[in-house]
């Protein structure tokens, strides 16, 4: 099981000593989300505190595009140091290509639906993926409430990938706790993002513990 903390809720005046924290934990990845205020309704950080975040980070970073046109930016992100990029179905009209662009540029490559796509709509394409990642919540905030239809979605998607004999991961993102990450492990899922239950306890550190034991 694959680990991966989002900084999207958490203190950015002290962005740098979270950063610490997620380096000596037992975290394996770190997840950023990237937001335009058009593809999803908020804005978050950009390339200046990504450069920032890059120069600490001891983990592989896992960056989630909720921007439209994401073509734009494959090579920004991978000049960055980021190792996994992944985009929205719903963003993307030429979806295959920007995923062979990402991979071509020498990172995973992952497609994100949202909680009203079925994963049906990657049949076509799942044999190019290095991981899907589905929401378990509508993009663009953190502490929301998780959606339980989508434990569903994450084992028709395993089902998909078993059957084709892939390697696809599954991550899951949003509303993610040791009750509803124990619920998606289950389902089949490899890769847990969690951004408020892992920062908004009093001991983060520990709760990736708990989490990675899942
Ligand atoms: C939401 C982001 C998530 C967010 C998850 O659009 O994609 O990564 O940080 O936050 P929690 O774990 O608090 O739901
Ligand atoms: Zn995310």
């Amino acid at each position: 099981m694959i680990l991966a903390p989002s900084i999207l809720t958490v203190d950015f005046l002290r962005l740098g000593e979270i950063i610490e924290i997620i380096n000596r934990s037992e975290a394996d990845w770190l997840h950023l989300d990237v937001m335009d205020g058009v593809f999803v309704p908020n804005l978050s950080f950009g390339f200046p505190i990504l450069k920032q975040v890059a120069k600490i980070a001891a983990k592989p970073m896992d960056a989630h595009l909720m921007i439209v046109e994401p073509q734009k930016f494959i090579t920004q992100f991978r000049d960055l140091g980021v190792r996994f990029l992944s985009v929205h179905y719903e963003a993307c009209t030429h979806l295959h290509g920007v995923v062979l662009k990402i991979k071509e540029a020498g990172m995973g490559a992952g497609v994100v639906l949202n909680p009203h796509t079925p994963v049906e709509v990657l049949t076509d394409i799942i044999d190019e993926l290095d991981y899907v990642l589905i929401m378990s919540v509508n993009p663009g905030f953190g502490g929301q409430r998780f959606i339980p239809r989508t434990v569903d979605k994450v084992k028709r998607l395993k089902a998909m990938i078993d059957q084709r004999k892939l390697q696809t991961l599954i991550e899951v993102d949003g509303g993610i706790n040791l009750e509803t990450g124990k619920q998606m492990i289950d389902a089949g899922a490899d890769i847990l993002v969690a951004g408020n239950s892992i920062f908004k306890t009093s001991n983060p550190i520990e709760m990736m513990r708990k989490m990675k034991e899942l």
